[in-house]
């Protein structure tokens, strides 16, 4: 089926039925300029009568005005009916968390192209638009000035010849490389060839694009790409040499002691490449590392300690990192992987560029929203330091200063025959829960329908969702006790961390509204609670 559409307006809106979402539903519509293909996607297609969409994804067309585009695909006519033009993209306006970022509408999974220029805080992003499930890999956009107030912008990237857009890091190109301004921001990613049927048979590669108006348009750069093994186009990935298949998701920074580039890069299954260059194009695998534990989305920083030293981490998707050393080729004496979440909903952060004296992760939150139009969230922006513990050093994940910018004062709780009662307050709120000196004992709190019973000795966790009947337990790696509990709650969004920010938790509730009771049941404990402006 074809569809000619006279461009008039600056979006097209794209009608989506959310609930159809099995393979054999997943139809590819191609949008075609004069012959052309600019576009293709897979839509989720329904088989109701008359075609009731879910939401409309918008997608630019202000670059085609004046001219005809032809979308085409094996999708209902009914479907192409729906196509509509506007110049107003409409907003969502539904009930969501407030702090942490979420797609107006589709999914969302890894943090992209994180860079802090000019004041402002870029988020790009793993998107579909097109439907609350993965698949058609974009990089949608937001930017804040305070890092947790989000506004979304327009897709910035999205899937060509070479692939569906996969993640990747951004940086301001300060040394004018690529025969470009030193003011222009530069993104590398990974074109995933192969992964749609525009790019079929291609592998993946690594490729670059740039912004020369502060992040608000991406163009993709034609003449480059990081091509690790050129011998093996068009062959199977089982007859590939170990790891060669899917390498993805550079993070480049500049190493100032050695005066070079740096890019840390997923190869696949637990294998990683560290590459060095001076002008951006031309790169040197210094370094192939296997960590039996860790996979995708590496990064490499450094950071300080409390005992006042310096070390480098080395950091993986799941939120595995490895403290060693790096010289600006090798990254060295690490030792087993530790691990900064301590549940299943943190992955893949990246850490921003474009700071001088601070590192700033972003994690994607893989939480589900059902029933609602958008899946996946943004985690409150946290700080990274080390802390000397023991054997060793750990993370420590603090969120950024801005929370405490962004919030009325403390209000203590009293506590009344070892028990707080608090009318949540239907907005977003930080808790502070402080244990007195001594023997650690037991507590229980209850936010909404969600509870956590609190083991401060054995340092354990279990929390309990009554409306979804979900639990989860929790052990610290370092036992116990468990002390300076700090709850970030927003929305069905619950950030815990506790023992000065080593233990980081994150858990997705049902309660949105935020129209229940707080309580805490047991040791006593100087509670306090603080409103989140919005
Ligand atoms: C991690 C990841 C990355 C990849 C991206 C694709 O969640 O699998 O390795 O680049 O997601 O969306």
């Amino acid at each position: 089926m074809e569809f000619l559409l006279n461009i008039t307006h600056n979006y097209l809106g794209i009608p989506i039925k959310t609930a159809a979402v099995k393979e054999q539903d997943l139809h590819i519509l191609e949008i075609r300029s004069q012959e052309q293909k600019i576009m293709e996607f897979r839509i989720p297609v329904s088989e109701q009568k008359p075609y009731a969409y879910d939401y409309l994804a918008y997608v630019k067309a202000e670059d085609y005005k004046g001219r005809e585009l032809c979308l085409s695909g094996s999708l209902p006519s009914a479907f192409f009916e729906q196509v509509i033009q506007t110049d107003e993209p409409e907003k969502s306006v539904d009930i969501r968390p407030e702090i942490h970022f979420t797609a107006g509408r589709g999914w969302i999974n890894d943090p992209n192209g994180l860079v802090f220029h000019d004041g402002i805080w870029h988020l790009f992003f793993q998107y579909n638009p097109m439907n609350t499930e993965w698949e058609n890999m974009s990089w949608g956009h937001a930017v804040s000035r305070d890092l947790l107030h989000w506004q979304q912008k327009d897709v910035s990237m999205y899937p060509d010849e070479h692939g569906t857009v996969y993640s990747g890091c951004g940086l301001v190109n300060e040394r004018g490389l690529f025969g470009l301004p030193t003011d222009a921001l530069l993104f590398f990613y990974t074109a995933a060839g192969g992964t749609s049927q525009w790019s079929k048979g291609k592998q993946f590669v690594q490729r670059m694009a740039y912004s020369l108006d502060g992040g608000e348009t991406v163009a993709k750069y034609k003449d480059w790409e990081l091509r690790l093994y050129p011998e093996t186009e068009g062959v199977q990935k089982k007859e590939l040499p170990r790891a060669a298949f899917e390498n993805r998701d550079p993070k480049v920074f500049w190493h100032e002691d050695s005066g070079a580039y740096i890019m840390i890069l997923f190869l696949d299954a637990h294998d990683f490449a560290i590459l060095r260059s001076e002008n951006l194009k031309d790169w040197e695998k210094t370094q192939h590392l296997v960590f039996e534990d860790a996979w995708e989305c590496p990064d490499l920083m450094e950071l300080k300690a409390d005992d006042g030293t310096k070390h480098w981490v080395f950091w993986s998707a799941d939120g595995f990192y490895f403290v060693g050393e790096f010289d600006g080729w090798r990254f060295t004496g690490p030792g087993s992987h530790k691990e900064a979440y301590g549940t299943k909903l943190p992955y893949a952060a990246q850490t921003y560029s474009g700071l001088t004296d601070r590192t700033v992760s972003v994690a994607w939150l893989r939480t589900r929203h059902e029933g609602r139009l958008y899946t996946g969230a943004m985690a409150v922006p946290r700080e990274l330091a080390l802390a000397k513990k023991g054997d060793g050093y750990r993370l420590r994940l603090s969120p950024v200063k801005e929370l405490n910018q962004a919030r009325e004062p403390f209000q203590t709780l009293h506590m009344t025959n070892g028990c707080v009662t608090y009318k949540e307050p239907g907005r977003p709120f930080w808790l502070r829960i402080d244990w007195k000196e001594g023997e650690p004992g037991n507590a229980f709190l209850t936010i909404g329908g969600a509870g956590w019973s609190i083991d401060r000795k054995h340092g354990t966790i279990r929390y309990y969702e009554t409306p979804t009947g979900l639990t989860e337990t929790y052990t610290a790696a370092d036992g116990g006790p468990l002390n300076q509990f700090r709850v970030i709650v927003d929305r069905g969004i619950v950030e815990i961390t506790a023992n000065h920010d080593i233990i980081y938790l994150v858990y997705e509730t049902t309660d949105y509204q935020m129209d229940g009771f707080l309580t805490y049941e047991g040791e006593e404990a100087d509670i306090g609670v603080a409103l989140l402006k919005n």
